[in-house]
């Protein structure tokens, strides 16, 4: 429940994408919002206000002559308890109407009537790409950001105009978490972290090769909250099948000598790296170019192994970790001694902070517990779903990150 608490005003202005207002509207309730649907005249040619109604469970308001208020004063009362107004989809038009600071109908009045340092606007434009890509939508688009709004994306793809290109609005689940996002406080804006994630695979031959059960998870769940928190995410990752989070970039590896480039080539940009992989420690000493065949005799392979790169501690030992441009964190998948384990571990690795968890008890879970380990001593973070525990890890680095530019 990511929204509760939260009343959101769900604006609709006329085009094709209102239908996907309707899904929008009943993910947002799912996530514990209210919502109070907004329509336009255009908005009610595609979609009907008895659908939204139904969905928002509250009726649905239209006209700034609504007489339903006491005080018919629709676009006051609507505005002021919103905790977020959102215009999805956003016509070019209305986009157009807000940069001027009309006001002849309820959805463009109530949004000139906002208290514009309260009630934050968000834009989710829908359209055809040529429109979209018009100078004057261009122009618009601009002006609303420097106007205070927030301009969501859209999205790319046939439009049901039958044309493809840029300008479809974004999918309800993508808005979402983009609404979601918005709420969460921008406690790293101006960092840029690089968060490495999952496992690595270190091949025999062409079809086999050791790793281990780490899901990339808790990785995952880090770079979407620090996108959340408004950094800048690059996510180095290992082979899992997760989906990146929304305005993460991924960079897709698979051996640890992979992801130690990967990582290296990173971090001259960063000013965080959080190591979460689990990085297989060994390789196989060759690597066969073909499939390795049983021959009869019964006699199995001679593997033999060579030590991986420490990533993590290749990157704290740079000259910006040194600097203090680069603030380290370690992870230890351990299965006992946590805090001795983690404690060690941190001088090893000389990182500021490192932050221990049980690997069997978390590989492949959707929550885990953590010990957070600095010069000072250990933080318990209890057991709680792995986006609650990235958002606490990223607040408690935050916080870091101030005291040490202070
Ligand atoms: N790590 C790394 N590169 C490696 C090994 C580990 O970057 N080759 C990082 C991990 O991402 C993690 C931390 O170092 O942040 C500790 O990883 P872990 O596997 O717990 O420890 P190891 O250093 O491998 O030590 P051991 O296996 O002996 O516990």
């Amino acid at each position: 429940m990511e929204l509760n608490g939260k009343h959101i005003v769900l604006g609709l202005s006329g085009g094709i994408a209102c239908y996907k207002a309707a899904e929008l509207c009943r993910a947002l309730i799912k996530e514990g919002a209210t919502v109070q649907v907004v329509m336009t005249e255009a908005a009610a040619q595609f979609i009907t206000p008895v659908t939204m109604q139904a969905l928002s469970n509250r009726p649905v308001y239209g006209s700034q002559w609504d007489a339903r208020e006491p005080n018919n004063m629709a676009h006051i009362n609507l505005s002021r308890e919103a905790d977020a107004i959102l215009i999805a989809p956003a016509s070019a038009d209305f986009m157009a109407k807000l940069v001027q600071g009309r006001a002849d109908d309820l959805l463009s009045l109530m949004c000139l009537a906002r208290p514009i340092d309260k009630v934050p606007l968000l834009i989710a434009p829908a359209m055809n790409r040529e429109m979209w890509a018009h100078p004057a939508t261009q122009r618009n688009r601009a002006q609303l950001k420097a106007d205070g709004a927030q301009l969501l994306g859209v999205g790319k793809g046939e439009q049901a105009c039958g044309e493809t290109g840029d300008g479809r609005m974004l999918e309800p689940q993508e808005l979402m978490q983009d609404l979601i996002a918005f709420f969460q406080p921008k406690v790293l804006a101006g960092h840029h972290v690089l968060v490495s994630a999952g496992p690595t695979f270190e091949a025999i031959d062409p079809v086999r090769g050791i790793t281990n059960l780490s899901s990339g998870k808790m990785g995952f769940a880090i770079a979407r909250a620090a996108q959340e928190a408004g950094a800048t995410v690059t996510l180095v990752a290992g082979p899992v099948a997760l989906t990146t989070p929304r305005g993460v970039s991924r960079i897709d590896v698979v051996s640890a000598q992979d992801m130690m480039a990967a990582c290296v080539n990173q971090a001259d940009q960063a000013t965080v790296f959080i190591a979460t992989a689990a990085v297989a420690d060994w390789r196989p000493d060759t690597s066969a170019s073909q499939k390795i065949k049983k021959d009869g005799s019964g006699l199995v392979p001679k593997l033999g192994f060579v030590e991986n790169p420490d990533i993590l501690a290749t990157l704290a030992q740079s000259s910006r970790a040194a600097k203090g441009e680069l603030f380290c964190v370690g992870f230890a998948a351990e299965s006992h001694d946590l805090l001795a384990h983690a404690t060690a571990k941190r001088w090893r690795k000389n990182v500021p902070l490192l932050v221990g968890n049980i690997g069997p008890a978390t590989f492949g879970q959707d929550d885990n517990a953590l010990l957070l380990v600095d010069a000072n001593g250990a933080r318990e973070i209890p057991r709680n779903d792995k986006l609650a525990l990235a958002r606490l890890l990223v607040a408690d680095i935050a916080k870091r990150l101030v005291k040490q530019s202070d």
